[in-house]
């Protein structure tokens, strides 16, 4: 998706700010009409909010306050977004045509809400293991997810591998670290 300068995302201190990743993410997103959409650990909705103006738009994210914000920014852009205040993907029913993630994927341990944000576990890949060994249960058959990593997160990128069929879709090199932007959809027997 491209990003849309018409769409008004407000941010908030306790809430992870949009960065190169989170474009990079959008950047790499393809959305279709009718296709339900899904965006895990939404922060400011950024990437929700673009598919809501296209298709059915859910998001969810275990802080709070971005919980409360994606919420203020659809209401803002008149757009539906169905928000969540979950652990990942608990608790929701699929299926999602498309997924996406923009992972915590640094590591480290978080201890406050907006540490979430970054603070992804042994070598940043703990939270993504989760959402992958949980994916499956709510993506649709022939459908897709779109997930970033950092080139750090070996771990999670041989589990994806070893679930999904993989598809390298964008990568970039910032100053200390490299991030790909991976789409998964069923293994081709
Ligand atoms: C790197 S930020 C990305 C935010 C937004 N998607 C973007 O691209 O700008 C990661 C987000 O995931 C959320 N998060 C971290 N762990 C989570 C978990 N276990 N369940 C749900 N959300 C989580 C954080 O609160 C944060 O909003």
């Amino acid at each position: 998706m491209r990003p849309d300068p018409g769409l008004v995302v407000e941010e908030r201190p306790t809430v992870y700010r949009p960065a190169e990743d989170s474009y990079l993410l959008l950047g790499a997103v393809w959305v279709s009409p009718g296709g339900r959409f899904l965006e895990v650990g939404a922060g400011t909705g950024l990437l929700a909010l673009h598919a809501a103006r296209i298709t059915d738009a859910v998001a969810t994210d275990a802080n709070p306050d971005a919980v409360r914000l994606v919420r203020e920014n659809s209401r803002r852009n008149r757009l539906r977004v169905d928000v969540v205040l979950t652990d990942l993907m608990a608790g929701l029913r699929g299926p999602f045509d498309v997924v996406a993630f923009n992972p915590p994927y640094l590591e480290g341990r978080p201890d406050d809400d907006l540490e979430r944000a970054w603070a992804g576990g042994a070598s940043g890949s703990e939270v993504t293991m989760r959402f992958l060994a949980d994916l499956p249960r709510v993506l649709a058959p022939g459908g897709r997810a779109y997930l970033l990593l950092s080139h750090a997160n070996a771990s999670a990128r041989a589990l994806a591998e070893s679930t999904f069929h993989v598809r390298d879709l964008a990568s970039k090199a910032l100053f200390f670290e490299t991030l790909d932007v991976l789409e998964l959809s069923d293994r081709l027997e």
